[in-house]
């Protein structure tokens, strides 16, 4: 059985490591940010172990003009667990609680190669993509409330 709760920032590490940072020493797995009071971590469990992450930052982009925004980052499933559906679980959940939380908008920079995963949720692509070096190409998606 699965389930999503809330994390700490230090909890997603593994995943992170495993999955967004593979080969790189566990330091690069903080993101600036992470243990702000307006962060919140969520974990996928099954059989009470770790198998991915989501992290939602209140953090505003210029590129739009909502008031209360929210950004989705870290998302990772591990290897062995991926295309199973519970990517979406994962992103439902981080969704759910930024529309609680009453954001009118949710963004994120997505990788190339997960923009589709994205956009069968509902997001939708902002503009041309760009490279952030060591991780790759990456463009802006987005959802309105
Ligand atoms: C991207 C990621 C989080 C998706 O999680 P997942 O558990 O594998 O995805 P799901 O099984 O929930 O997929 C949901 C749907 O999106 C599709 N999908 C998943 N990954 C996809 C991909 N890379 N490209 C296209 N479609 C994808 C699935 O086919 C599924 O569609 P369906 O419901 O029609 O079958 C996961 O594959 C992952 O951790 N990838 C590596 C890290 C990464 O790229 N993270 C995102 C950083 S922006």
């Amino acid at each position: 059985m699965q389930v999503v709760k809330k994390i700490t920032a230090l909890e997603t590490y593994i995943v992170r490591q495993e999955v967004l940072r593979k080969g790189k020493p566990i330091e690069t797995c903080h993101f600036n940010g992470d243990d702000a009071t307006t962060t919140t971590h969520f974990g996928l469990f099954e059989n009470e172990n770790i198998i991915g992450v989501v992290s939602v930052f209140k953090t505003n982009s210029l590129l739009f003009s909502e008031k209360t925004q929210f950004q989705i980052r870290g998302m990772a499933v591990l290897e062995n667990f991926q295309s199973k559906g519970y990517g979406e679980q994962l992103l439902k959940a981080a969704e759910n609680f930024c529309w609680q939380e009453k954001a009118h908008l949710i963004w994120f920079n997505a990788r190339e190669k997960a923009v589709s995963f994205y956009k069968k949720s509902g997001y939708t692509v902002l503009g041309d993509s760009f490279n952030i070096p060591d991780v790759g190409i990456h463009f802006v998606m987005f959802k309105k409330n």
